[in-house]
Parts: C-alpha cells; sequence; structure tokens
C-alpha cells in the first residue's frame, strides 16, 4: 500500500507533479484543494471570504483526516496544510511526505502569471510585494515542509527526474 503527500508553497507545483507521479506509480491522485470544495461546495475563495482562514483550516484539517486513510493514492495538499494543528505530523505517520522546494524568485515568477483571486492568502499581490510576501511566509513555514521524509529542490525538470527517481 502506498500513501504519498506532496508538500509546499504554492505555486511549487504540487498539483501538476502529484498527477504525473500517481500516473507513474499507477496510484489515484487527489488535489486535497479541489477535495474540500466538492465536499463543501464552495470555492477555496468563498470559504476564506465566507467563513475566514480559521474555519478553512478546520475543513482543511477534516478533509485531510479523511484522504489520509484512502490507500494508493498521491495527495496534493494546500500550502499551508501542512503548518497547521498536528497535519505535518499525521501525514509523516500515514504516508511518505515530499517536500517540492523552490526558491522565492521561483515561486513569485510563477505565481505572477497565476489566475486574480483564485489564491485569496496572496490578496493579488504582484511583483516586488509578491516577492517579498513569499520570502517571508517561506521563512515561517519552511520549518514545517523540512520535516517531510524527501525533499527535492531545483528546477521543473530536475523535480519531475528527481520525484521519478524516489523508491517510494
Ligand atoms: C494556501 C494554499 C492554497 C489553498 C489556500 C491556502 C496557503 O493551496 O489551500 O488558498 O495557505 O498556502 P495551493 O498551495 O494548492 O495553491
Amino acid at each position: 500500500m502506498k500513501r504519498i503527500f506532496l508538500i509546499g508553497y504554492m505555486g511549487s507545483g504540487k498539483s501538476a507533479m502529484g498527477r504525473m507521479l500517481a500516473k507513474h506509480l499507477d496510484l489515484d491522485f487527489i488535489d486535497l484543494d479541489a477535495y474540500i470544495e466538492n465536499k463543501y461546495r464552495l470555492s477555496i475563495a468563498q470559504i476564506f471570504e465566507l467563513e475566514g482562514e480559521k474555519a478553512f483550516r478546520e475543513k482543511e484539517k477534516y478533509c485531510l483526516e479523511e484522504v489520509a486513510e484512502f490507500e494508493n493514492v498521491v495527495i496534493a495538499t494546500g500550502g499551508g496544510a501542512p503548518c497547521f494543528y498536528n497535519n505535518m505530523e499525521l501525514m509523516n505517520a500515514k504516508g511518505k511526505t515530499i517536500y517540492l522546494k523552490l526558491t522565492a524568485e521561483h515561486l513569485s515568477k510563477r505565481l505572477a502569471g497565476s489566475k486574480p483571486g483564485l489564491r485569496p492568502i496572496l490578496q493579488n499581490k504582484t511583483g516586488d510585494e509578491l516577492f517579498r510576501f513569499i520570502q517571508e511566509k517561506l521563512a515561517e513555514r519552511e520549518k514545517y515542509y523540512e520535516q517531510a521524509h524527501y525533499i527535492i529542490e531545483g528546477s521543473d525538470k530536475e523535480i519531475e527526474d528527481a520525484l521519478l527517481g524516489l523508491d517510494l
């Protein structure tokens, strides 16, 4: 039985890499954000807007506990998921965790092109403001991310190759 969690900051490619890895290992793929949206019939942005971040984190934890029982899956988590409650501990106990580690420069370039309103945490920041925000948040979150069983970093291609080379 395999259960793999991909973690990392917004824009690190967890969903795309997760899909690719699931296909490669012949496992199912679950995107935790999409799972939350389906369960509550609200978009992530709507949950933040209507109920606030605390309520979102509670729903996220509840859904993480559910998907952490699924078997033979690759699960891409939201960027904040490992940093609240005992979520990181839970993922490490329930499966293999992989941190996709990108620099703040790389992330801000990738996120600069993302759809406005899609990621409420970024509040439509752009340019230098976006870069500084990511740099600060990443510094806070790294202590959680770095608890992962595997840490892979580099360019998109290097991350893809490293993922496919892991003995999971
Ligand atoms: C968040 C990341 C998002 C989503 C929510 C909060 C965060 O997921 O869960 O908007 O706090 O970093 P992605 O990392 O998939 O964008």
